[in-house]
């Protein structure tokens, strides 16, 4: 362990703070954070915190779902232009829009959203809850925003329900074609493959394994196959390689980089927990609303599955 993470684990003490990283953060930070998880998990813990202070080592929504979760801690950012490109896709106006079309559905929104958007929306999901949520959800006809491909595979899994979709992607796991996928099956006939639900339904239907990062982490974990291609930001694939002693891991591609998730460095949270800067905070307007969406999902969410 570095200096600068020793102070970081001395200064969590001294404040009683608590440091919550997803896993496609940098492996340095995952080392001093408190707990490592997919977004799902890091929501629960941050709701469930005793820490009056929580450092969130991810993107914006991450931060934000963890504020309105936990409305009186201190809800510190380390690196506040770390967005999500497929959050800023939409805006809330294309809810109310979408509401408009089709009055007789309810709206789920992926937690890959700004507040102002979650605050429009029914219900919150995360990959690893959206399954769960949309066949327990009280609706037969859902409109599903913003991320068209994981409201495709929703879809295709709970076919007794109807559909609308917002037409927002990651374009970290969008860009991935089925021209890929065949040409690593080609090199690697005997490999698991296993996406992000994020990746295009055409990749998706031609995985091994489908599910949220965590789901992934864990099927390879448990796995009993020799070699596993991984179609997901590629900080999972070295996290895996590390983790996974005697298993061949492979990236799906290697241009799967988040630039976002990839912002934070050490530095970054050793700033943030000592200067207790860059704190997150919401207008009242939005917070209500987006907490209720939020609260929602865990309420709803309690048991997250895979296909
Ligand atoms: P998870 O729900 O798997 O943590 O995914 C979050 C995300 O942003 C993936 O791109
Ligand atoms: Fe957003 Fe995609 Fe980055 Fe996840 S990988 S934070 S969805 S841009």
């Amino acid at each position: 362990m570095t200096d600068l993470q020793k102070e970081i684990l001395r200064l969590k003490e001294a404040k009683n703070a608590m440091v919550l990283a997803h896993f496609y953060q940098d492996l340095e930070l995952q080392q001093v954070a408190d707990f490592v998880g997919d977004s799902f998990e890091m929501a629960k813990r941050a709701a469930a915190a005793d820490a009056q202070l929580l450092i969130i080592c991810g993107v914006k929504f991450m931060a934000e779902s963890a504020k309105l979760l936990s409305p009186n801690k201190k809800v510190l950012l380390p690196r506040q232009d770390a967005g999500c490109i497929m959050a800023d896709m939409i805006e809330p106006h294309h809810v109310r829009e979408l509401r408009a079309a089709h009055p007789d559905a309810a709206v789920m929104c992926y937690v890959n959203s700004s507040a102002a958007v979650k605050a429009e929306c029914d219900v919150c999901c995360t990959s690893s809850s959206a399954l769960t949520i949309a066949r327990a959800l009280d609706a037969q006809k859902i409109i599903f925003v913003p991320d068209k491909n994981l409201g495709a595979y929703v879809a295709s899994q709970v076919p007794e329900k109807e559909f609308v979709f917002f037409d927002g992607y990651c374009p970290i796991h969008h860009h991935i074609t089925l021209e890929t996928v065949e040409k690593v099956r080609a090199k690697l006939p005997d490999a698991l493959l296993l996406v992000h639900p994020e990746c295009r339904p055409d990749v998706v239907s031609a995985a091994d394994f489908v599910g949220s990062t965590s789901q992934l982490i864990n099927r390879v974990l448990q796995g009993d196959e020799l070699t596993y291609v991984i179609g997901t930001e590629t900080t999972v694939v070295e996290l895996l390689r590390n983790n996974a002693p005697g298993k061949i891991i492979y990236a799906l591609s290697p241009t799967m980089v988040c630039t976002n998730m990839r912002k934070t460095s050490v530095e970054d949270l050793h700033y943030a927990l000592d200067k207790e800067v860059y704190e997150v905070s919401l207008p009242d307007s939005e917070a209500a609303g987006a907490q209720r969406a939020l609260q929602a999902m865990l309420t709803l969410g309690a048991a997250p599955s895979t296909r």
